[in-house]
């Protein structure tokens, strides 16, 4: 099949197979160029490990630490005459790569919030990794069915206590407009907690533990976002933000628990990058176009790799994790400094569908999305004919 980019809003349904090993192997090559991480995790559980924050969390523990990865993620193969999903192709080729290199890499595909999955997850991790010392939890999803009760709850991105309105950017077009929010119901508050808060991410630990799975010392991690004070309507003090401080309160509840066999429960807050999950924010993207701008005019733009890379070594696996006041990880450090700020909020003032372009790095951020479906990377065949149905190693 000849594959291109269909968009529609700001998803993309198709994913170029050659292209995201490429993007995979263009971050293998970043890890490995930064060299070792000495004292690294060894064995590696990482849920959310297609795209994203976590694949760049399992390419760095793989590659600059040499652990075996065990990922979890939620993507659908080839089917007919559709191309198998972006996150599908990027585990495929990264466990390619990892095996050839030498490093046990598995995969399950399912619904990571379900018992059926973790229970999967914990059987093979039992006969084929044994403890795990670092539990990655990445996951973005709409929505999630309760293991227990069958409830469905679904996320939502509004503002709460507060109708708002700002600009937002249909970034496929590069139309810049007005949105108008309406303040979420204490119901839609409670329903994105539920999804994107921590009780998910509880549930593995306590199970992982009760089966023997958490070696003496074991670390988890979980994603966190803050952001300037422009965004935090939709954010920050939005019902996501409610969820991120359930997922941040939940972090010091596993943090009193692990620590007592040595370990650590932390949540790093992450820089604002172009990913699938945040190109569905609304204001968030345009305020990432122009972020990218500035940031990479200051010499401080960094991927998803980038930042992986500094979690792991600069923090986790430093001889000293420096943590903020609430006990978080800051790698949104570059991202807030004033100067960054005082900038952003200046062309945010001015920003419109007409100078769009020379203004923010909307270029930038479209060639970044499209390379999260694989396409735009130098050296592959775009033109040609390729199989498109590749599977995946269990
Ligand atoms: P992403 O959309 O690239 O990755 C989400 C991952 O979750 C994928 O591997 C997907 O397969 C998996 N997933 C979703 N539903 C699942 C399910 N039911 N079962 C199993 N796997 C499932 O998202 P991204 O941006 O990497 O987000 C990861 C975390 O990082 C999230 O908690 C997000 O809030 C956080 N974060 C993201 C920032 C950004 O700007 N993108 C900034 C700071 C934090």
């Amino acid at each position: 099949m000849v594959v291109e980019p269909k968009i529609l809003g700001f998803i993309c349904t198709t994913a170029h197979p050659n292209g995201c090993q490429a993007h995979v192997r263009q971050q293998i090559e970043y890890v490995k160029s930064r060299g070792a991480i000495e004292g690294g995790p060894k064995n590696v559980l990482v849920i959310g490990a297609s795209t994203g924050y976590g694949l760049a969390t399992r390419i760095t523990a793989a590659f600059a630490c040499g652990a075996a990865t065990f990922g979890v993620y939620f993507e659908k193969p080839a089917d007919g005459g559709r191309t198998a999903t972006a996150g599908w192709y990027n585990t495929a080729a990264f466990t390619e790569a990892a095996r050839a290199a030498g490093l046990k890499a598995a995969n399950v595909s399912g619904d990571a919030f379900s018992d059926e999955i973790k229970n999967q997850v914990c059987e093979r991790l039992a006969k084929e990794f044994g403890p795990i010392d670092l539990v990655v939890y990445s996951l973005a999803s709409p929505r999630r069915t309760h293991p227990k009760t069958g409830e469905v709850f679904q996320s939502t991105l509004k503002p709460v206590g507060k109708d708002y309105a700002n600009k937002t950017i249909d970034t496929a077009r590069g139309v810049v407009r007005e949105v108008a929010l309406q303040t979420a119901t204490e119901d839609e508050v409670r329903q994105t907690e539920m999804v994107m808060g921590g009780e998910d991410w509880k549930m593995w630990i306590e199970l992982l533990e009760s089966r023997g799975l958490l070696a003496p010392g074991c670390k988890t991690v979980a994603y966190s976002y803050i952001g300037p004070t422009l965004t935090y309507p939709i954010y920050r003090h939005g019902t996501i933000g409610r969820a991120k401080e359930h997922l941040e309160s939940t972090a010091r509840e596993l943090d009193k628990r692990l620590s007592a066999t040595g370990g650590r429960a932390l949540v790093a807050v992450n820089k604002a990058l172009v990913t699938q999950a945040s190109s569905a924010i609304p204001v968030v993207p345009l305020y990432i176009a122009i972020l990218y701008k500035i940031m990479k005019a200051k010499g401080l733009h960094e991927g998803c790799i980038e930042q992986m890379d500094r979690l792991l070594r600069d923090f986790l696996y430093a001889r000293y994790t420096r943590v903020d006041d609430e006990g978080r990880i800051r790698l949104d450090d570059w991202e807030l400094r004033e100067d960054v700020q005082v900038e952003v909020e200046k062309i945010w003032k001015d920003v419109s569908t007409e100078n769009v372009g020379e203004l923010t790095d909307l270029a930038g951020y479209q060639a970044e999305f499209l390379k999260l479906f694989g396409f735009g990377l130098p050296g592959v065949p775009y033109g040609a004919d390729v199989p498109v149905d590749v599977p995946v190693p269990a």
